[in-house]
């Protein structure tokens, strides 16, 4: 017996709404014998046109809440982006009772925990694996696939802009501003691009990975944001020098003390996978108990990479549409996501642990550098190398220090007085260390 067909209704037409498109439909049929039912696109809701797509014989709107009114609509795909008219097509596409997927990880950082709350009241489906870092399955992984383990740790590389810009200063020692200017050419970047050299898409993403891997309620706001536009050609070289590589990383962290939850650029050993990914290319390490490190790689973003993620969560619609809401997966992995964060509240960035690099400038004079290494060793802070550049005559002379562990709070205490001594011009460069192995 052939099932009823599921009936899809598309908002927006974009690069992963026009992917969606011609994904659904170039593959239709090994999707209808995956689904054991055919997935047929039912409307489409679109401001322009779109090129790459031939909408004949599809039924078209320019108001996507005639999408999520439609009583022949059983799932609404929400791909405009942003946060507000989405936020309100999803709550309404909820209320009528369809099924939702979506690929906007600021709407599911920002807005999810209404969203779940309100369509597990109606007991409806909503899916989003597309938010986190494109076409990798990192969600279905983190939710299902690792369901046994107790997860310690996630680190990834979830912007592609970021990584585009990091990855191009290396290879060619270029400015960061010149780079982003060639992202933002290529239409990597964000509409705004801030977004992407800030960290805040990452922290979107990060917030929805933590949430999942540790089930607690989605918390974007209290995430650590960073970017990568103070990264100068010196600090990457010098990272190289010594054995590590700048990579702009979301890491959550479990701790005795509760979560950690940052996004910033952070130096990584160049063995680790982690390192070897380059350009566009995101990926997630997740640490679990049982399995150990695992590696989620591939494209983050892109019309029909990001469209592989849509589509998969279609099938999963259409495979559960029929089974009762209570026994399908949990939206954030875990049943009954406590508001009661006291466990394992996010940490202050002040409370965290990790080794830290730190680049100086000083006046070339005797007694400088072990004025430097005693407020280090006064605030607890054990210094692991050091490099001191040689200096031409008159001029300042660049310092690097990389320290072992140490809390954020007593780094911050000792950045602040080393800034405060005289032979000391401008601000202390601080980056993150973090090592990725299997005990951290
Ligand atoms: N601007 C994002 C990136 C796109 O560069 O990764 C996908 O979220």
């Amino acid at each position: 017996m052939t099932l009823k067909p599921v009936r899809v209704g598309i908002c927006g037409l974009g690069t992963v709404g026009g992917g969606t498109f011609n994904v659904l439909t170039r593959n239709a049929d090994e999707i209808a014998r995956r689904a054991g039912r055919p997935l047929v696109i039912e409307q489409v809701a679109h401001r322009s046109i779109n090129p790459d797509c031939d909408l004949t014989g599809i039924r078209t709107t320019k108001d996507v809440f005639e999408v999520a009114t439609n009583p022949n609509v059983d799932v609404v795909v929400e791909l405009i982006g942003g946060y507000e008219v989405a936020r309100d097509l999803v709550m309404t596409a909820i209320d009528n009772g369809k099924h939702v997927v979506t690929a906007n990880k600021a709407l599911i950082a920002v807005h999810g925990n209404e969203i779940f709350k309100a369509a597990h009241d109606k007991g409806v489906i909503v899916a989003f694996e597309a938010a986190v870092a494109g076409g990798i399955p990192v969600i279905k992984s983190l939710r299902e696939g690792l369901g046994a383990n107790r997860i310690s740790w996630v680190a990834g590389i979830i912007n592609g802009t970021g990584n585009y810009i990091l990855t191009h200063m290396r290879d060619e020692g270029r400015a960061f501003e010149d780079v982003l200017a060639e992202a933002q050419a290529l239409g990597y970047a964000e509409a705004d691009p801030t977004f992407d050299v800030e960290g805040i898409d990452a922290a979107h993403k990060l917030t929805i990975l933590a949430s999942i891997a540790y089930g607690v309620p989605l918390q974007f706001e209290k995430a650590y944001t960073e970017g990568i536009s103070r990264i100068t050609a010196e600090d990457v070289e010098q990272a190289d020098n010594l054995g590590y590589i700048i990579k702009h990383l979301g890491i959550s962290k479990r701790t005795g003390c509760g979560l950690e939850l940052r996004v910033h650029p952070t130096l990584i050993p160049k063995e680790r996978l982690l390192a070897s990914v380059h350009g566009v290319k995101n990926a997630i390490a997740v640490m679990g108990d049982a399995v150990g490190p695992t590696l989620y790689y591939g494209a983050g973003a892109g019309d029909e990479p990001t469209a592989s993620a849509v589509v998969a969560d279609l099938l999963d619609v259409a495979r559960d549409i029929s089974t009762e809401h209570r026994y399908r997966t949990p939206y954030l992995a875990f049943s009954g996501v406590s508001d009661d964060c006291d466990e394992l509240p996010i940490m202050p960035m002040e409370e965290i642990t990790t080794a830290y690099y730190l680049r100086l400038l000083a006046v070339d004079r005797p007694g400088v550098l072990a004025r430097v290494a005693t407020i280090l060793s006064e605030e607890g802070i054990s210094i692991e190398a050091l490099i001191q550049k040689e200096a031409t005559e008159g001029e300042l002379v660049p310092i690097i220090l990389m320290t072992h562990r140490t809390l954020e709070k007593q780094m911050n205490e000792a950045i602040r007085r080393i800034e405060a001594l005289a032979d000391i011009a401008g601000s202390v460069t601080r980056i993150r260390v973090e090592s990725l192995d299997e005990q951290d």
